[in-house]
């Protein structure tokens, strides 16, 4: 708290000396008293009259909050949300400078972020000093679940999101039991029940309690709903201190290798560079890109048994694909019309000269294009036949000019062992908590 009331002095001071009217207020979780320590950010927002243009906002903006950190020997750096902002690292913590209008209710609203402040107003007016603390057990135990974290990478539950099941539930446990019970596709929660919450249709509503038309659960994928409601089941059978503990998952090359030697498959690993840009731009394309992948596969007849991506420290993006089998005979069968069908049955002997019959229809085999991956993928990312596939558009031509294919051996055997983690997680869920 000593430390971002003198960051907040510096920025005003120097606001004034400018002759900028601007208010600096922490908000987030450190304001609300829902932080974590060692994980949770300073956000420090400077909330600017209507009376400014939003050029003139982002310029102010993102210039006091580079003042500031230099100021106290930090490095800024500029991030991407609806608009940018300036963030650093000072003294071990992360500081978020964001400008923002100051509003009074929902309906002045003019970017994304200026709910935030109403957002703190609101849990700092309704939520008891109780409640704060079982917000924190709620993050931590989604922490260690992998469910916490509203940004694309985990698509889970955002900080406001635990504040506002706590307001819901009054305590940790009644969340993870009303979870593990109750919860379904489409489940709602309308704290001051606006009875708005018909028109979402995402897995889990959570009516914004400062903005009626706003679901605050519409980032959880219903891949992390689901990881949690079965972590809350566990849970409840099993209350082990391990919820609420950080995850430390040691795997070694040689174990993940048995582990796909077991599995008999064929696990191709495609890398391609990935340029810099904020995660919520490139991870959404890769993933586009990797489903786009196993579409193709599958059309071709090389079926899919598991897929996933990582963006590894060097910016390499490796999509993982693994195949029940990477080799496919020469021919395939093509299926005809049925007998009863005079005349389709002719066109179709025209057109396949060698068909014939199988049981009520016609059948005929033919050559197959591809019959194994590497001559698949090969060539369906050549630039004349890359059209077949949906790329991500700031990949696209990393992928067809400088790709790489290797088997995922190979890959274990070249990345160390924090990226190793992270291709392991996506495969083989069982060393989760939620399984
Ligand atoms: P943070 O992501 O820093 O969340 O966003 P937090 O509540 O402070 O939680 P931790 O402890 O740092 O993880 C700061 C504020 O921005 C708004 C919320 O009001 C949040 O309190 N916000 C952020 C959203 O409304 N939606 C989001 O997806 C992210
Ligand atoms: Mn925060």
């Amino acid at each position: 708290m000593n430390f971002s009331n003198k960051l907040i002095e510096i920025i005003t001071d120097y606001a004034e000396s400018k002759n900028v009217d601007i208010t600096c207020r922490l908000v987030g979780s450190m304001a609300k008293n829902t932080s974590l320590m060692g994980k949770s950010d300073i956000d420090i927002f400077m909330t600017f009259p209507l009376t400014y243009s939003e050029d003139k906002l982002k310029e102010y903006g993102l210039e006091f909050g580079n003042y500031c950190i230099e100021k106290v020997g930090g490095v800024p750096e500029i991030r991407y949300a609806s608009h940018p902002y300036t963030t650093g690292i000072i003294d071990g913590y992360e500081v978020d400078f964001v400008p923002c209008y100051k509003i009074s209710d929902s309906s002045e609203l003019k970017s994304a972020v200026d709910r935030t402040i109403l957002h703190t107003d609101y849990i700092q007016s309704h939520m008891t000093e109780d409640e704060t603390r079982q917000v924190l057990l709620l993050k931590k135990f989604m922490g260690s679940v992998n469910t916490y974290g509203a940004n694309y990478k985990v698509s889970g539950f955002s900080g406001y999101l635990c504040e506002l099941l706590i307001l819901e539930y009054h305590s940790f446990e009644n969340v993870v039991y009303h979870a593990a019970n109750h919860w379904h596709n489409r489940y709602r929660i309308d704290l001051e029940e606006y009875g708005t919450s018909d028109k979402f249709k995402d897995p889990l509503i959570v009516i914004d309690p400062v903005d009626k038309n706003r679901n605050v659960a519409s980032a959880l994928s219903m891949q992390k709903f689901s990881e949690f409601i079965v972590a809350c089941r566990n849970f409840l059978s099993d209350p082990k201190k391990d919820y609420f503990r950080d995850r430390v998952i040691s795997v070694s090359g040689d174990d993940l290798c048995e582990e796909f030697r077991k599995r008999g498959t064929d696990c191709y690993v495609l890398s391609f560079n990935v340029p810099d840009l904020p995660d919520d731009v490139i991870y959404p394309q890769i993933n586009k890109t990797m489903n786009s992948f196993v579409k193709v596969s599958e059309m071709y007849d090389f079926r899919v048994i598991e897929n996933s991506y990582y963006i590894d420290s060097d910016n390499i993006a490796h999509i993982i694909l693994e195949y029940e089998f990477s080799r496919l005979s020469n021919v395939k069968i093509h299926n005809g019309p049925q007998i009863r069908f005079h005349e389709n049955g002719v066109n179709f002997k025209n057109k396949y000269p060698n068909a014939y019959i199988r049981g009520n229809k016609w059948i005929s085999i033919s050559e197959r294009k591809y019959t194994s991956v590497p001559e698949m993928i090969e060539n369906i990312v050549k630039k004349e036949n890359r059209s077949i596939l949906k790329l991500g558009k700031n990949v696209k031509d990393e992928i067809t000019e400088n790709y790489v294919l290797s088997s995922v051996f190979d890959l274990i055997d070249e990345e160390n062992n924090e990226d190793y983690e992270q291709l392991f997680m996506h495969l083989f869920p069982d060393y989760k908590l939620v399984r």
